[in-house]
């Protein structure tokens, strides 16, 4: 057994949980064992596989990459793999629900544990919203085809709605919300709370549903593909109207990097496999099986869906309504507008698995969190015939749900970005620096070439946060502000190194 904490360590801000007491935390677990390793990949096939893909190649093509779009995606995919292997090591070694936040507070210390806990709520929490939100926006386009349109007051927030009654010349309605996005929340929630191979089964299905969209892309798309459209593959560099108006340089290799940072939300997800370890048949194995395969199907795929849109479509081309849904737009100037329904369609299921995946993740690691004494018990309170954190559940379902349905939170979307990739660069710097502090701790899994890998994940990641939007970044910024408040109020003076 080690060490208790010194007295000093006791009151510091950078107290370290003890390894025993993770040890005792994965004995202690009260949650469900049932997931094998094939539904941990689909969790995480199911996080990342998203709106992003189908809406966010189009930007990337047309204001920063060109056809070099699959370069983009090589080079974000090869960011997130850095990120991948370090959290696989870490999940190996310490298979608890609290991710990337657990393996903070044993290497860096409580205050650097909680920022990072406080910051995946922008991933995990905020996510959610961001993706009912699209959710709603596929919805009313799915039924709009089969000729039903919901009233607009009933499908925007009222900032959204006021802009279209006015955009539109139309009576402000008054009151308005986004019902869709709400309803959707609760339906996510309520399989959350029935139990976890309830959901694991919901999501395999719909992972199922999407890869199969996906695949259906890249072959009947390949059908359609126009070389000319390739060359040149990597376009000149240029100045051109960025997507505010301002003059910006596009293509060229700054352009592939900028790209990477405008498509890595389609990456966001995989890590919430992490998240399972509570969860996981035999975690230590698993998990980082499921992390990196997760991701590297989708990279694969990802590559190839934007090979094909960048050939069926000429990136000049990808303009007005076609940047919103660029996969539909190309399969439309093919000529084939019937792709447009299994789009929608499979965007539409596809980001109900986002959701669910997002939720989740984000009950276990305030479970983590609430365990450590770091959130109120609320937050730990586990179901006695479920085995769900049920009450956890339903109030990430009730904000969720309500800040879906009343604010514009889509433009938001580059926050859960920051949060993603400010816990990705910590969880590569904890793994380095346990490597180094306890090299001797048995580890299942061990990130290859770590000394390089983790300083390129550090970088790559910090450098893709800087490429965010500045409003995204400086309200990113005022919310881990704000979570410093949190824990020097409630956090630190009920944590549970207190009391040793
Ligand atoms: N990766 C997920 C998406 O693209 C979040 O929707």
């Amino acid at each position: 057994m080690e060490a208790k904490l010194k007295p000093a360590d006791t009151t510091s801000v950078w107290r370290k949980k003890p390894m025993y007491l993770y040890e005792q935390d994965i004995q202690k677990s009260e949650l469900k064992r049932v997931l094998g390793k094939w539904s941990l990949t689909a969790i995480g096939i199911g996080a990342i596989i998203g709106g992003g893909i189908f809406v966010l190649t189009g930007t990337a093509a047309h204001y920063h990459a060109g056809p070099a779009l699959a370069l983009s995606f090589v080079v974000a995919g090869i960011g997130c793999i850095f990120a991948a292997l370090c959290y696989a090591e870490f999940a190996a070694m310490l298979p608890v629900e609290g991710s990337a936040y657990a393996y903070a507070y044993g290497t860096m210390g409580e205050l650097f544990a909680w920022v990072i806990g406080w910051g995946l709520i922008l991933e995990y929490a905020m996510g959610a919203m961001t993706v009912a939100v699209s959710w709603s926006g596929y919805f009313n386009k799915l039924l709009h085809l089969f000729g039903i349109d919901i009233p607009f007051w009933l499908r925007n927030d009222p900032v959204s709605a006021a802009k279209y009654a006015v955009d539109n010349g139309l009576a402000d309605p008054g009151f308005s919300v986004n019902l869709p996005a709400f309803l959707i929340v609760w339906v996510v929630t309520a399989v959350l709370v029935r139990g976890i191979k309830e959901a694991a089964g919901a999501n395999n299905v719909i992972v199922i549903m999407k890869v199969a969209a996906v695949l259906f892309v890249i072959i009947v798309g390949a059908f359609y593909v126009q070389s000319a459209n390739w060359i040149p593959f990597i376009p000149a560099p240029e100045i051109i109207p960025g997507e505010t108006g301002a003059p910006h340089e596009a293509y060229g290799w700054g352009g592939i990097i900028s790209g990477a940072s405008a498509i890595f939300f389609a990456y966001i997800g995989f890590d919430a496999v992490s998240t399972q370890a509570g969860e996981a048949i035999n975690p230590r194995k698993d998990i980082p099986f499921a992390i990196v395969t997760s991701l590297l199907v989708c990279t694969i795929l990802y590559i190839a869906v934007s090979l094909v849109l960048t050939g069926m479509i000429n990136y000049k081309d990808i303009v007005g309504d076609a940047l919103k849904a660029p996969v539909a737009a190309a399969f439309d100037s093919a000529g084939q507008p019937w792709a447009v329904f299994i789009i929608t369609a499979a965007a539409t299921a596809g980001l109900i698995s986002v959701m669910l995946v997002m939720m989740l993740g984000q009950t276990r690691i305030f479970l983590g969190m609430a365990k450590d004494g770091l959130l109120p018990n609320f937050f730990r309170s586990i179901h006695p015939t479920l085995k769900t954190p049920f009450k956890s559940t339903i109030l990430v379902g009730l904000v969720v749900s309500l800040v879906a349905a009343f604010t514009p939170i889509s433009i938001l979307g580059d926050m859960c970005s920051f949060g993603t990739l400010f816990a990705f660069a910590m969880v590569c710097l904890a793994v380095w620096l346990l490597r180094r502090s306890d090299p001797g701790r048995e580890r299942s899994f061990r990130a290859p070439f770590l000394n390089v890998i983790a300083p390129l994940g550090i970088l790559t990641n910090f450098y893709l946060i800087i490429n965010l939007s500045e409003l995204a970044q400086l309200l990113a910024f005022g919310w881990l502000i704000l979570g410093l408040g949190v824990y020097f109020l409630y956090g630190r003076p009920n944590s549970n190194l207190n009391k040793l």
